[in-house]
């Protein structure tokens, strides 16, 4: 079981868009994956065409569970289709962080959480996570084997990547956290500001020994589209899927294919 973050505290650049193409795209290669919305909301969940109900548990419930997890895991998962479950999130989740602020080891919960569940039952947990730098996402960086990291290539993006880079350095002391990549997303390959943040991300990336991914994620408009029919990209709109598939398939092969 490998456990994947999608994780950067800019806001809207494609952090859930890029988790639930890379669940979806895993799962219709054969892989048993579980996504986790780790983001107070929710989007991933909807984007799933999943409605929480009060009666449902969430992101919030999974954190608190310990021993019991093993019980009461199957009500806490919601299964989508064959080898694809989702623990839902919430506003309940903006409460975690207020509840965990005052606890030992707060920064570890989540890592506790996963590492109760049987690695049997799926082979990739994919988390997407909220745009901040708080202590959820701590706990996101502190339970994941590798992080993804998208970034939409405009100036605003480039100081923000060095911030959670330096982040990802700091929490090293509490736990191994690998850098797998940075993707590029929503791309309008057009403007000449798109083409510099991306030579600048080459920079920086080869400057911390980390890859960027070849396949490069374009704006296109039924991508953005597709969350509110509540279906993945790969569903609502096969043609638009490409940049997505290759991802996934480079992803997969690490790029040596
Ligand atoms: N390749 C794309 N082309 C066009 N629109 C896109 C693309 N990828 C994502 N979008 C749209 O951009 C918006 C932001 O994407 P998304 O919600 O995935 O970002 P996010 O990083 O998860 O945002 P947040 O920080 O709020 O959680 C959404 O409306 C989404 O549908
Ligand atoms: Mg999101």
């Amino acid at each position: 079981m490998k456990v994947m973050g999608i994780v950067n505290q800019k806001g809207g650049v494609a952090k859930t868009t890029t988790a639930q193409a890379l669940a979806f795209g895993l799962n219709a290669k054969g892989y048993k994956v579980l996504m986790i919305d780790f983001d107070a909301q929710g989007s991933l969940t909807t984007s799933c065409g999943l409605t929480v109900t009060q009666e449902m548990s969430t992101a919030f419930e999974f954190l608190n569970l310990s021993v019991k997890l093993k019980d009461d895991f199957k009500n806490i998962v919601v299964n989508l289709r064959e080898g694809l479950d989702i623990i839902p999130s919430d506003i309940r989740l903006e409460e975690a962080n207020v509840a965990l602020a005052g606890k030992p080891m707060r920064e570890l919960y989540l890592s506790k959480a996963i590492s109760s569940i049987a690695s049997e039952n799926y082979d990739y947990v994919i988390i997407d996570t909220n745009p901040s730098l708080s202590l959820l996402t701590f706990n996101v960086l502190c339970a994941v084997d590798e992080i993804i990291i998208p970034f939409k290539p405009e100036y605003q993006s480039v100081q923000g990547v060095r911030l959670l880079i330096q982040t990802v350095n700091e929490l090293k002391a509490l736990s191994d956290i690998k850098i797998n990549g940075f993707l590029i997303t929503i791309a309008d390959l057009r403007r000449n500001s798109t083409k510099e943040a991306i030579d600048y991300l080459n920079d920086f990336a080869q400057s911390i020994g980390t890859k960027v991914y070849k396949s490069v994620i374009r704006q296109i408009t039924a991508v953005a589209d597709a969350p509110s029919a509540g279906k993945s990209i790969f569903e609502f709109k096969p043609q638009a899927a490409q940049d997505y598939l290759n991802f996934v398939e480079e992803f997969l092969t690490g790029g040596n294919k």
